[in-house]
């Protein structure tokens, strides 16, 4: 018998294919949707102490291959959020809460709240490269990673999920930080920007934003593979997944399950179902009974 059930990051998945943070999760509704048609868990949007507009438009610079986003983090605030999840809970399949915050306490409190509302695991947003005083500004600290994943460990009874970014001078480092947690995600967008030729003037209010994409596959490749050699932790891979093939390659280079984002604006909802029907077909034509079998072939 063929499957794709996988264990990783304290959590049972049904399937390997996971909802990335930002894209369709900021809505009950559309999370229970995506997990009914075949996502194996989803991770919500990341959600603040606070509410947050974020920024005035243009927050995005669509082009071919790639996205770049400058959203400024925008969410109800956690105590606006419980009805949300209660929404997606209904699918039954496990809810991951995206949590972000500029210190130890702040990261406790929102995950304290997340365990109550139910989630099965919280994802610490340590990697958004757009908003001051937050994501890869506290995860670039490898003394403060260290200490929010250890305090946090040591007081939620749900794993922890450790969300990194590429923007950063040795990945290996960063995830020798987070190694207490229960898995780490791989990547974040990658720090970038456009320029409108016409107007002369960089196209997004804020000026950088984050790159996603088919673009940056070969980034998170290289994080997955790096952090699989530094640590031995469960790994999630992020960052330009858009067929079963991308998906066997973060495989192969060690993660044992696989987030999507922005393949939803091309392909939309029904990309885990296809991916997964895919991946299926794959190990049975290759006599692989399950896909745990194929996570970090490649590392050499
Ligand atoms: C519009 C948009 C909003 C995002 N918001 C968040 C967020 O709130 N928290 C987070 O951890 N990542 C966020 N991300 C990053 C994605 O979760 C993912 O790590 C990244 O886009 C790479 O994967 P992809 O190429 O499949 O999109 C966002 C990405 C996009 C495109």
């Amino acid at each position: 018998m063929i499957s794709l059930t996988t264990n990783t990051g304290g959590l049972k998945l049904e399937s390997p294919a996971i909802l990335a943070s930002g894209i369709l999760d900021e809505n009950g509704y559309t999370m229970k949707r995506i997990l009914d048609e075949g996502a194996g868990a989803v991770v919500t949007k990341s959600i603040g102490t606070e509410e947050r507009n974020g920024y005035f438009s243009p927050v995005v610079a669509p082009e071919g291959s790639y996205l770049i986003n400058a959203m400024g983090l925008p969410n109800p605030g956690i105590d606006f959020f419980r009805d949300e999840i209660n929404i997606a809970l209904k699918s039954g399949k496990p809810i991951i809460g995206s949590i972000f915050a500029s210190n130890t306490d702040d990261f406790l409190k929102l995950a304290l709240k997340m365990q109550d509302y139910g989630v099965s695991a919280v994802e610490l947003n340590l990697s958004c490269p757009h908003v001051q005083g937050f994501g890869s500004e506290v995860g670039s600290d490898p003394v403060l990673v260290k200490d929010i994943v250890k305090n946090l460990k040591g007081t939620l009874k749900i794993p922890v999920w450790s969300k990194l970014s590429p923007n950063v001078t040795s990945i290996s480092e960063i995830a020798r930080a987070s190694s207490e947690s229960d898995a780490l995600v791989l990547i974040n967008t990658v720090r970038a920007m456009a320029i409108d030729v016409e107007s002369k003037r960089p196209v997004l209010t804020n000026v950088y934003g984050g790159l996603s994409g088919k673009a940056i596959k070969p980034v998170g490749l290289r994080c997955v593979y790096e952090a699989r050699k530094e640590c031995d932790i469960d790994i999630i891979g992020v960052g330009g997944i858009y067929n079963y093939r991308d998906a066997l390659e973060y495989i192969m280079a060690g993660a044992s399950a696989f987030q999507i984002g922005t393949a939803l604006m091309e392909y939309g909802r029904k990309v885990f179902g296809d991916i997964a029907m895919d991946l299926e077909s794959y190990l049975k034509k290759n006599n692989v009974a399950n896909i745990k079998e194929l996570v970090g072939v490649a590392v050499q």
